[in-house]
């Protein structure tokens, strides 16, 4: 028989302690909430009241039901209150000193039978266990934020912790409705030892003026499918939370540089910009601990500015494979007379056919009426040489990912184009330098990378190099707008924002799971329902290609000499097995059998 829990102590009313209150007393479980001191308690009754009150207001929550959840709360100072719980979990601030203190302290005062549980992010459940004297009823239980919505519970048993405890703890869980996963005690789990690299990474960009921080939020957002950008994200941690939890993982797992945590972020918390629960962190907000972003001095006025930008009226689209087909069919539906080059008749033919197929989808789906299938056909001419895109306005290059085939493409270019054209490459991994240095006019040479499917993903992004002008880049903003696409400027760097920022942490969930830590299922889960990911790491290297995969992270760790992006082992092997994902039938999982 699991063991029943009718009341529960929450030490810490913070971002995470009110959160976690709320999902006990949602569940009809009686809850003793400790704070500090009489100041904090309010701050955390606040957290808890504006919780459960913009639930009611969205409708998910009945006002009675939120009175009865509110009545089974007793909000009192210090942990004396906790002395009859049968469980007590703490979510104080992310101090290995404080939280020892704090469980010698609950051990002296809890019942001796009570479970004590830690929300730590990062720190040692062990190390915290054994400030106490029963060190076998210690346990991690790591919710996520914000607590009421993420479905994931990471339950972290120490060598110590007793199966029954583990066991009881489960049950729990299930009982609050949540998914968990049941993993040994290392620094950051599952699902922070994949993310807080990503975030810190995405920090350095910001500092580094590589993209602002809407746009490196818009890109992971809109290119990844995340629920919110890694600076939004951050944002929402806490950037003082953020800091300790980065500044242990260095220190416990292996001081990989990537979890060193980047200056900025120092420099933030000591001027008091911890992110919402301050009013301000990477973003400004209405108020401290308020969800709405307000503009500040940092935010763009207004659409991006056209002036001065040539109008494009006509584009070339160069190529016949899946990227080029998807782009003429963009450009087309957006109003622009289209060419589209090929290397030859046939294949012009098998382009045309393809994006009518698509067309005609869009007309079945209801999306698009005959009339404007018809428009969008009767704007494109097909053509097998390069001579036709004499005068046209902008060039699209979608040809194969080889450098030297782009840069012979680009010198034509630059022999048959008109001046004044801009020249834009769909690289994905290629400097765009290199291509722009073939050319003679290297201010008009700009990156437009769209993703894949073309039609369907509203992310570009806009790669500026060094040469690129103002006015390029303007026109290529200008060109994204008109389409319905959201143009994130860049600088040009290997995986530019959205592929610098996925891959390492698909590559360290391989490694991860290389080494035993947790299982594919699990990984996936920790990712999909801790932290709102369309896909976990494993599904999504199986539908993008291990081997696609593989020659991205490859060209990341090369341009960037970052030890920690070193592909892992374990996807060249899977590489070199031919086993590359669903296109082969099999990657991480075995495709052919449903
Ligand atoms: N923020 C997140 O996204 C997140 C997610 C999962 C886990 N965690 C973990 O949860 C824990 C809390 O983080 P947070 O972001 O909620 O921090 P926070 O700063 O928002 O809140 C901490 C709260 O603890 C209170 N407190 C401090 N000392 C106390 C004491 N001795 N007794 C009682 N209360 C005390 C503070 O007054 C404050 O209200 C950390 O271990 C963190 O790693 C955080």
């Amino acid at each position: 028989m699991a063991r029943e829990f009718t009341s529960v102590g929450v030490v810490g009313l913070g971002t995470m302690g009110a959160g976690i209150v709320e999902v006990f007393a949602r569940n009809g479980i009686d809850v003793v909430a400790v704070e500090i001191s009489d100041g904090a308690l309010e701050r955390g009754r606040a957290n808890l009241t504006g919780s459960t009150d913009r639930a009611v207001a969205r409708g998910k929550l009945a006002e009675a039901d939120r009175d009865a959840l509110l009545s089974r709360v007793d909000f009192q100072v210090g942990l004396d209150a906790l002395h009859s719980v049968d469980l007590v979990i703490e979510a104080v601030p992310e101090h290995l000193d404080l939280k020892q203190r704090l469980f010698a302290e609950l051990d002296r005062i809890c019942r001796p039978e009570a479970i004590l549980a830690t929300n730590t992010s990062s720190l040692s459940v062990t190390e915290i266990s054994v400030a106490t004297g029963r060190p076998n009823q210690v346990i991690g239980i790591h919710f996520f934020n914000p607590a009421p919505v993420m479905k994931l519970v990471e339950v972290v048993r120490t060598v110590v912790t007793s199966a029954e405890v583990v066991a009881d703890v489960e049950a729990l869980c299930a009982r609050l409705g949540k998914v968990d996963v049941t993993i040994n005690d290392r620094a950051g789990f599952i699902a922070n030892a994949l993310l807080f690299g990503y975030l810190n990474h995405a920090v350095a960009m910001h500092e580094a003026h590589y993209a602002t921080r809407e746009d490196i939020d818009a890109a992971m957002k809109l290119g990844c499918g995340l629920p919110m950008g890694p600076l939004a994200l951050m944002d929402l941690i806490g950037l003082d939370t953020a800091y300790e939890i980065l500044d242990t993982m260095y220190r416990r797992g292996g001081r990989d540089r990537r979890h060193a945590p980047v200056p900025l972020l120092k420099q933030m918390v000591t001027a008091g910009l911890l992110g919402r629960k301050s009013g301000r962190g990477f973003y400004t907000y209405e108020r401290p601990g308020s969800p709405k972003v307000v503009p500040d001095e940092r935010t763009p006025a207004g659409p991006a500015p056209a002036d001065g930008a040539p109008a494009i009226a006509k584009v070339g689209v160069v190529g016949s494979g899946t990227m080029a087909t998807g782009i003429i069919e963009v450009f087309a539906k957006a109003g622009y007379e289209v060419v589209s080059v090929t290397r030859g008749a046939e294949k012009s033919a098998k382009v045309c056919e393809a994006v009518k197929t698509s067309l005609n989808k869009g007309v079945v789906r209801g999306k698009l009426s005959e009339h404007d299938r018809d428009a969008a056909l009767g704007r494109v001419t097909w053509s097998a040489t390069l001579d036709h895109l004499a005068d046209v306005d902008l060039v699209v290059e979608a040809v194969i990912e080889e450098l030297s085939v782009k840069k012979a493409l680009f010198a034509s270019l630059d022999e048959i184009c008109k001046p004044g054209v801009v020249l834009a490459t769909t690289t994905s991994s290629l400097p765009v330098i290199d291509v722009a240095m073939a050319t003679h006019r290297p201010a008009d040479v700009v990156g437009l990378h769209f993703f894949n499917p073309a039609p369907v993903m509203p992310l570009v992004e806009i790669v500026r190099t060094i040469r690129t002008s103002e006015e390029t880049t303007a026109t290529a903003r200008a060109v994204c707008a008109a389409l319905g696409k959201t143009g994130v400027v860049c600088a040009d760097r290997s995986g530019f924002v959205v592929n610098a920022l996925l891959f390492p942490y698909l590559n360290d969930a391989v490694k991860m799971l290389e080494a035993s830590y947790s299982t594919a299922d699990d990984i996936d889960h920790a990712m999909k329902l801790g932290c709102g990911y369309p896909m976990g790491p494993f599904e999504l290297l199986d539908v993008v290609g291990l081997d696609v995969s593989l020659a991205i992270q490859r060209e990341l760790y090369l341009e960037l000499r970052e030890p920690g992006f070193a592909p892992a082992p374990l996807l060249e092997h899977l590489v070199t097995a031919g086993y590359l994902g669903r296109k082969t039938g099999r990657g991480f999982r075995d495709h052919t059998r449903r």
